[in-house]
């Protein structure tokens, strides 16, 4: 049995060990929200936080979780339902283009303006290299991340 806390509830969950977080957030617990891209650790789309720290659920096992704290793109509103800053700007700024990457670049987005909110360029870059987005909406990204640093 694994105990993990998502979005601020504690789950006790029977399930293999070796499961990818990224199928027990979609099938156990129903959030659809963070996406399957290549499964191989090399797009981002499967994004979350854990323990803090954005990891690809794709590939980190549940055991990984047994004990800790996880955060998906469902929980990043608070609880009255306004959005986070980060998503607020993602709306600002019109940055989805298909939608498919996006929940992970909000997760990554989010973890780096924690870490530094007053991000350059350069450091928008480093943080966000590892999510691809396919319809090229690195340009909207870059101005939604300078937009929620300065709201
Ligand atoms: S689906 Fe996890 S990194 Fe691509
Ligand atoms: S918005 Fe389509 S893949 Fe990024």
């Amino acid at each position: 049995m694994i105990s993990v806390t998502v979005n601020g509830t504690t789950h006790q969950i029977d399930v293999d060990p070796d499961t990818p977080i990224l199928w027990v957030v979609r099938e156990n617990l129903q959030m659809t929200g963070t996406k399957f891209g290549c499964g191989i650790a090399q797009c981002g789309a499967c994004t979350i936080h854990l323990d803090g720290y954005p990891i690809r659920s794709c590939s980190t096992p549940i055991s990984a979780a047994d004990g800790g704290t996880i955060t998906t793109i469902e929980g990043l509103a608070a609880p009255d339902g306004s959005l986070s800053k980060v998503q607020q700007a993602w709306i600002d700024e019109q940055v989805p283009q298909c939608g498919y990457c996006q929940s992970g670049q909000i997760m990554s987005a989010t973890a780096l303006l924690r870490d530094n909110p007053n991000p350059t360029d350069e450091d928008i870059d480093d943080a966000m290299s590892g999510n691809v987005c396919r319809c090229g909406t690195y340009p909207q990204i870059r101005r939604a991340i300078k937009t929620a640093a300065s709201s």
